[in-house]
């Protein structure tokens, strides 16, 4: 009986660890050796996979959007981005903050005051970077997890072995098909200076 009862606390510890350890560690890994100045200037957005029922209800309405990564004072970085929204171009600016490793970054979102976890978790700085969002979910969300994954490319329209690569992370992050999405082309709010 004794070593039953053992058998059973050892099961709930380690158990208990597992989610410990899993807390702990980064959400994903990150490009090795990160130069983040050769991650500045222009990017599309051009794929993005999440399973927010924000993000099923609107991915259909989405199209690809300019964002202009900028370094600054604190070492983070200035995303500004800029979409097409009831047929007007808007731009949101995200301060990212760095958060430890190089390639990591975090933001407070103004709603809920949420604080997300930015990953650059793969690039080659000249055709794609892989990016991964992660949230501890809050009261505000109804207490779910936020995770994105984003493909930025430097062509507003990603060759095939990129969108693969992006589809294959999305998918190593749990995301199932229907929950990734290309971004549809766009004249629009994608000028340099529009
Ligand atoms: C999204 O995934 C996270 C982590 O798997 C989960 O906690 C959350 O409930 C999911 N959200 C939705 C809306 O399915
Ligand atoms: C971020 O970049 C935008 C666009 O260049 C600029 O208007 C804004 O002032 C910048 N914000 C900060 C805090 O650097």
């Amino acid at each position: 009986m004794a070593t039953l009862h053992t058998l059973w606390m050892g099961l709930v510890l380690l158990g208990n660890l597992g989610v410990l350890q899993t807390r702990a560690q980064p959400q994903v890994s990150l490009q090795p050796n990160f130069q983040q100045d050769k991650f500045l200037g222009r990017w599309f957005t051009s794929g993005l996979a999440s399973n927010s029922s924000w993000f099923r209800e609107k991915k259909k309405v989405l199209s690809v959007c300019t964002s202009v990564v900028a370094p600054t004072a604190d070492g983070g970085l200035n995303l500004t981005s800029t979409f097409l929204r009831k047929d007007q171009c808007e731009t949101r600016t995200l301060l990212l903050r760095p958060a430890g490793p190089p390639g990591c970054y975090s933001y407070t979102s103004p709603h809920w005051g949420m604080v997300h976890e930015v990953s650059v978790v793969e690039t080659d700085y000249e055709e794609y970077a892989l990016l991964y969002t992660y949230a501890e979910g809050t009261k505000g969300l109804g207490g779910q997890d936020f995770r994105m994954a984003t493909l930025y490319s430097r062509a507003q329209s990603p060759r095939a072995e990129v969108k693969e690569k992006f589809t294959a992370f999305a998918k190593a992050q749990g995301f199932t098909e229907d929950a990734i999405v290309f971004l549809p082309q766009t004249d629009k709010c994608t000028e340099e200076h529009s």
